[in-house]
């Protein structure tokens, strides 16, 4: 059974993940910093690396706080806007250097580039505009269209993400609109500067379970309709199911483990995935859809243990061993692009998804 550090020391979901130029995201041995409340700072996400080629999805899982929106807006290049900054790694997006580069190069490429869905798309939208002009303020602004082709673009995205009546709703204000239209309108506004990669944080944990099918089918088809890149974070497992080809789980700021999605619902290596599998109600992956089994809680970055991370929930965690010095990602099974960050995963036998 081969056992190996993964390439580089990173966590490419793919091994032997040396066919760079293939990648549209690449993101190497991220770490990003935030003032700490004693001074200094404080490391809230460790040396996470993944790849994503052109229009295919993965997702970023894990409890509150992981660390997963952290790593998104570093994606964005947008962390020193929240008062943290990117303290070591790489992010390279179509073999570009983003991070040895200046801010100006990732500012032009968001929008035509990259576009992300933030976590509270109510808060987004600007209550004082219409939702036609939000949309064509962002083509006027990244494609450089003029204001009747702005308007038409407007038109066109809302009913591309099936909004009804969308050549009148253009000209209504966001309080008219639901929350699972407001989303529609976010996923509008990113979409419509055509970017080749679509960062969806949390798209629909604020809405009700039909309106969430309803946006989950909307980010497919649009992906199969533009051929967009899907980045998607969830801490909800059974949502990810239905729409990524790669998950990386995140525990604590780091990865806990990596695989093609068949992999981690069958054949999960690490105890917390394995919780996390655990928290979706069977039969199948579908109805209830928080994280209520694993117990207690996820280390604060200021907190973090010595040994796992994990260890002090894990049911398998062996005193001395689990403990004591903290477990690299290491490739499983020899199984391309599956890695897990845990001392037993080699010897445990852990619970996946029975159907
Ligand atoms: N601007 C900030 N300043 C200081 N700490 C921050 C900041 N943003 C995030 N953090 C810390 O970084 C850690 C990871 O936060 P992050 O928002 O990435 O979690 P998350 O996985 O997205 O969780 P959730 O599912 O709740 O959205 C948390 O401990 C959080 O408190
Ligand atoms: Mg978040």
């Amino acid at each position: 059974m081969a056992r190996e550090t993964a390439p580089g020391g990173t966590a490419g979901t793919r091994t032997g993940a040396t066919d760079e130029a293939a990648d549209l995201l690449r993101v190497e041995n991220l770490s990003v910093e935030f003032p700490a409340p004693s001074g200094g700072w404080q490391t809230t996400v460790q040396d996470v690396s993944f790849s994503l080629r052109p229009g295919e999805s993965m997702a970023l899982v894990g409890e509150s706080g992981s660390g997963k929106t952290v790593t998104s807006i570093a994606v964005m290049g947008l962390t020193g806007a929240t008062g943290g900054r990117i303290a070591s790694g790489r992010i390279a997006f179509d073999g570009v250097d983003l991070t040895a580069g200046s801010q100006k190069q990732w500012r032009d490429l968001r929008g035509p580039g990259m576009g992300m869905i933030f976590q509270q798309p109510i808060r987004s939208l600007n209550p004082a505009y219409t939702v036609g002009d939000q949309i064509a303020e962002s083509v006027r602004k990244h494609l450089g269209m003029n204001r009747r082709q702005a308007r038409a673009r407007a038109v066109e995205m809302l009913e591309m993400v099936q909004i009804p009546r969308a050549a009148q709703r253009v000209d209504e204000y966001p309080h008219a609109f639901s929350g699972g239209m407001c989303q529609r309108v976010m996923i509008a506004m990113v979409m419509a500067c055509n970017p080749r990669l679509l960062i969806a944080d949390e798209p629909t944990t604020a809405l009700d379970v039909t309106v969430q099918e309803r946006i989950l089918e909307l980010l497919r088809d649009l992906q199969e309709q533009t051929g967009v890149a899907l980045l998607f974070v969830s801490h909800d497992l059974a949502v990810v199911a239905e729409l990524c080809q790669e998950v990386v789980v995140m525990y604590a700021g780091e990865v806990a483990e990596n695989a093609p999605s068949e992999k981690i619902f069958f054949n999960p290596r690490h105890p917390y995935t394995s919780g996390l599998l655990g928290s979706i109600p069977k039969p199948g992956l579908s109805t209830d859809r928080r994280l209520r089994t694993i117990p207690g809680g996820i280390p604060s970055p200021g907190a973090w243990p010595h040994g796992c991370r994990f260890s002090s929930r894990c049911e398998y965690a062996e005193p001395g061993r689990c403990d004591v010095a903290h477990p690299g990602l290491v490739r499983v099974d020899g199984a391309a692009g599956h890695h897990a960050r845990c001392v037993r995963a080699a010897e445990l036998s852990l619970d996946g998804v029975t159907v």
